[in-house]
């Protein structure tokens, strides 16, 4: 099946239940139906292939489980409260297309629904429960929400590299790792190569959101389906604004080969084919 459409699918098998609320169904469609570029969940899917395993339903509802957290962090965080932003992956954002209650409460659900529809995959027991604590521990008060909070309280302030760096590994970081984890818990692979995964995840977090804030500053609203110039506007700090543009690019590219090399290590030592995810690596980077 193609990864894209499995993804998809498995987020409407979800909600295909008999809603309580069609309006609350609607809103969510209409932001997961938006058109992401679904990285974390094809991340995860790539790199069970390169662990040699043939996809099933159940890899589809954790790939999914995770991309209803992301985009519910999306939600929340073009909220007028947060970053107050009115377009997101090309259209109107939630609270804007529909009202601020219906936004939170989108985003909400797509926050608690992943965990029912995780416990509920058929997969062992003992590699639910850690799927279900590794995700919870990336999205929630030592995660991304963690992280979120730092992003808010930063604005207009003057943070220092190490402010920063904290910022993204947890708003951002922390999310897009989770792949990486559930590719070794699924793949019930070795503590070692856990953790080195774990590693290269966190690598991956931290260049995806340095060129995320890279693109505020160069891209245009077509091409990332948001309003550019953002950060600027509400004084965040990012890398660009405290390392310029340069220096940035170079960090997202180092971040982006210190993560290939660890994939070309776990490629020796366990037979695992990096093929995929070396190319969607690639695709990461932005050449100055
Ligand atoms: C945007 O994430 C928010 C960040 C964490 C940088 P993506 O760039 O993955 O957004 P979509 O899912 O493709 O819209
Ligand atoms: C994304 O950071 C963090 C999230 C957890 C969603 P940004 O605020 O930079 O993301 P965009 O630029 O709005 O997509
Ligand atoms: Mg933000
Ligand atoms: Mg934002
Ligand atoms: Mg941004």
């Amino acid at each position: 099946m193609d990864k894209l459409q499995g993804i998809d699918a498995a987020i409407r098998r979800f909600y295909g239940q008999e809603a309580v609320s069609e309006e609350l169904i609607e809103a969510i469609l209409y932001s997961v139906d938006a058109g992401g570029k679904r990285i974390r969940p094809l991340i995860l899917l790539e790199l069970l292939e390169g662990f040699g395993l043939d996809l099933t339903e159940a890899h589809f509802d954790v790939a999914a489980a995770l991309e209803m957290i992301h985009t519910g962090s999306l939600i929340h965080d073009d909220l007028p409260a947060m970053d107050d932003d009115d377009y997101r992956r090309g259209r109107l954002t939630s609270h804007k297309k529909f009202d601020e209650a219906t936004a939170i409460l989108a985003g909400d659900s797509l926050f608690l629904d992943p965990f029912g529809l995780l416990a509920g995959a058929d997969l062992p027991a003992p590699v639910l429960v850690d799927l279900i604590q590794a995700l919870s521990a990336a999205s929630g008060t030592f995660g991304m929400v963690g992280g979120q909070v730092l992003d808010m309280k930063g604005e207009g302030q003057d943070l220092n590299l190490d402010q920063l760096s904290a910022i993204h590994a947890n708003k951002t970081g922390r999310l897009l790792a989770f792949p990486f984890e559930a590719a070794g818990i699924i793949a019930q692979q070795s503590l070692e190569v856990r953790n080195q995964l774990f590693e290269a995840g966190q690598l991956v977090g931290h260049a995806f959101q340095v060129r995320d804030d890279i693109l505020d500053l160069t891209a245009s609203f077509e091409e990332i389906g948001k309003t550019p110039m953002k950060d600027l506007f509400a004084e965040k700090s990012t890398y660009p604004s405290l390392l310029g543009l340069e220096k940035s690019y170079e960090i997202l590219e180092e971040s982006l080969h210190q993560a290939q090399a660890i994939f070309k290590d776990v490629q020796q030592q366990v037979g695992f084919d990096p093929e995929k995810i070396l190319e969607m690596l690639e695709r990461l980077r932005l050449y100055a």
